[in-house]
């Protein structure tokens, strides 16, 4: 498949875009300082914080799993059967998992949770992180997927 270009300039922070690459979605996560600052506060949650054994480039690296910290790049296809998890964006207490969840994504198949790096939960369905595709930075507003 060829790669695809993405204007990222009109997604707001806290908001993701989803554009389709290879027949999968792929996901644009602008993150919040405060959600960049809450990913390692989580790390204990997870089933492979670091990402050891889950598909991302070499070039990616580290807790926010993404060239820039600002902007989460992911495949939207859960590593468990297939389907796609939906945003579950709430944070802390109100979201009945403790102050070390700073929100994500659920799920809807089987329950598997997601950081806010897409980043899988210990003990769920799905095994691995979602995986990062190949990217790169066109210019401040522009990536290329593939
Ligand atoms: Fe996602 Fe089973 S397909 S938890």
């Amino acid at each position: 498949g060829a790669p695809v270009e993405v204007d990222i300039s009109d997604i707001k922070p806290g908001e993701k875009k989803v554009v389709e690459w290879r027949g999968k979605p792929v996901w644009i996560l602008r993150r919040t300082p405060e959600m960049i600052a809450s990913l390692k506060a989580t790390d204990p949650l997870l089933a492979d914080p670091e990402s050891k054994r889950s598909e991302q480039p070499a070039y990616i690296k580290g807790e926010a799993r993404s060239i820039k910290p600002e902007f989460l790049v992911c495949i939207g296809v859960c590593t468990h059967l297939g389907c796609s998890p939906s945003d579950k964006l709430v944070a802390g207490a109100d979201s009945g998992m403790g102050p070390e969840w700073h929100g994500g994504f659920l799920c809807p198949c089987h329950g598997s949770q997601f950081d806010l790096s897409a980043r899988v939960l210990k003990s769920m369905p799905a095994p691995d992180n979602l995986p990062v595709p190949p990217h790169r930075y066109l210019s401040d507003t522009r990536i290329l997927i593939g």
